[in-house]
C-alpha cells in the first residue's frame, strides 16, 4: 500500500477521567496512519481502546496529548470539525441507534440534507448509496420492519450518501445474525474494492480480518502489533497474549492437525482450505 496518509495519529493520548490527578488512559501514545484506499482492520479484546480510536478519528473525541490529522487537518481545531466529519464517517454497533427516519430513503437522505446539499443531488446520492448496499429495492420500506443486517446497511448507506473518503466501522456486525453479518461484510468490502472508499473496520470476528490490507492489534490502550493478516495470524503467542483467537479456517486446520493430518499451517481463507484439502486428497 502506497504511503499516502488520510488519517494520521501522532503520539495520541486520551483519557475519560482527565480531571483525576493520575488519569487512566484509554489510548496511550498511539501513532499510526490510515492510507488512502486502504482496508485496515483493528482487532483487540474488550476495553482495549478500539471505540476510543474510532471516535478520535473523526473528532467526536479530541486527544488530550498528541495530534490526529485528517487529510492534513488537525481535528482539534474547531474550524476543521465540519470538514473532518465530511471526510470520515463512523458507523456504530447498534443499528437501532443510527436509524432516524421511518422510511429507508428518508433515513439515507438525512445526512446529506444536514450538509446542505441541493435536493436533486440528494436524490442521486441516496439512490447511489442504496444501490451500493443493495437496499435500493427496499427504498420505500419502513425502517422498523428491517432485519438488523438490513438496518446496518441502511446506516452505512446514510454514511455513503455524505460521500466521505473514509468510513470507520466500530463492530458493525456484532449484533447481527450470520446472514446479516455476511451481507454487511460484503457491502464493506465492495465499498473499498469497487468504490475506493478507505475502510477502517473494528471487529472481534477474526474472519473479518482475513481479507484486510493490514491488521492492527490493540491491547491495553497500545498498539501490540501491525502487519498483513498472514503475519498477524501466524503469531499465535501474540494473539493469545492479547486475548484473541484464530479465524475459523485456521482453527479447523489446528483441529485437523491434532488428528494427525499433515497440512500447511498458514491457511486463512476458505479457498486456501479447500485447495489444501483437495491437494491432500489427491496426494
Ligand atoms: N464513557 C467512558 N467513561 C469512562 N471510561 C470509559 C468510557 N468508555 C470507555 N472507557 C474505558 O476506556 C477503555 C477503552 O474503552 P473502549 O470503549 O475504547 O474499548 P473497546 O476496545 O472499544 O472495547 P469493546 O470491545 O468492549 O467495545 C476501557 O478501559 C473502558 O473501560
Ligand atoms: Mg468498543
Amino acid at each position: 500500500m502506497e504511503h499516502n496518509p488520510l488519517i494520521s495519529f501522532d503520539h495520541v493520548w486520551f483519557s475519560y477521567d482527565n480531571e483525576e490527578p493520575s488519569p487512566v488512559y484509554a489510548v496511550k501514545d498511539l501513532s499510526f496512519e490510515v492510507n488512502k484506499g486502504e482496508f485496515l482492520v483493528i482487532l483487540g479484546h474488550n476495553g482495549s481502546g478500539k471505540s476510543t480510536i474510532a471516535k478520535l478519528a473523526n473528532s467526536i473525541f479530541l486527544p488530550v496529548k498528541g495530534k490526529v490529522t485528517v487529510d492534513g487537518m488537525d481535528t482539534s481545531a474547531p474550524e476543521n470539525e465540519l470538514e473532518v466529519r465530511k471526510r470520515v464517517g463512523v458507523v456504530f454497533q447498534n443499528p437501532d441507534n443510527q436509524i432516524v427516519a421511518s422510511i429507508v430513503e428518508e433515513d439515507v437522505a438525512f445526512g446529506p440534507e444536514n450538509l446542505g446539499i441541493a435536493p436533486n443531488e440528494i436524490r442521486e446520492r441516496v439512490d447511489d448509496a442504496l444501490k451500493a448496499v443493495d437496499m435500493y429495492d427496499r427504498r420505500f420500506h419502513e425502517t422498523y420492519r428491517l432485519s438488523g443486517g438490513q438496518k446496518q446497511r441502511v446506516a452505512i448507506a446514510g454514511m455513503i450518501a455524505m460521500r466521505p473518503d473514509c468510513i470507520v466501522l466500530d463492530e458493525p456486525t456484532a449484533m447481527l445474525d450470520p446472514q446479516g453479518r455476511s451481507d454487511v461484510l460484503n457491502t464493506i468490502v465492495s465499498l473499498n474494492k469497487e468504490h475506493g472508499v478507505t475502510i477502517v473496520l473494528i471487529t472481534h470476528f477474526m474472519e473479518e480480518a482475513v481479507g484486510a490490507d493490514r491488521v492492527m492489534v490493540v491491547n491495553n490502550a497500545e498498539i501490540a502489533a501491525e502487519g498483513t493478516p498472514r503475519e498477524i495470524f501466524s503469531r499465535r503467542e501474540l494473539l493469545q497474549a492479547c486475548g484473541l483467537e484464530l479465524p475459523d479456517t485456521a482453527k479447523l486446520c489446528e483441529a485437523l492437525k491434532k488428528e494427525g493430518i499433515v497440512m500447511r499451517d498458514d491457511i486463512l481463507t476458505e479457498q486456501e482450505l479447500i485447495d489444501e484439502i483437495v491437494r491432500i486428497k489427491r496426494a
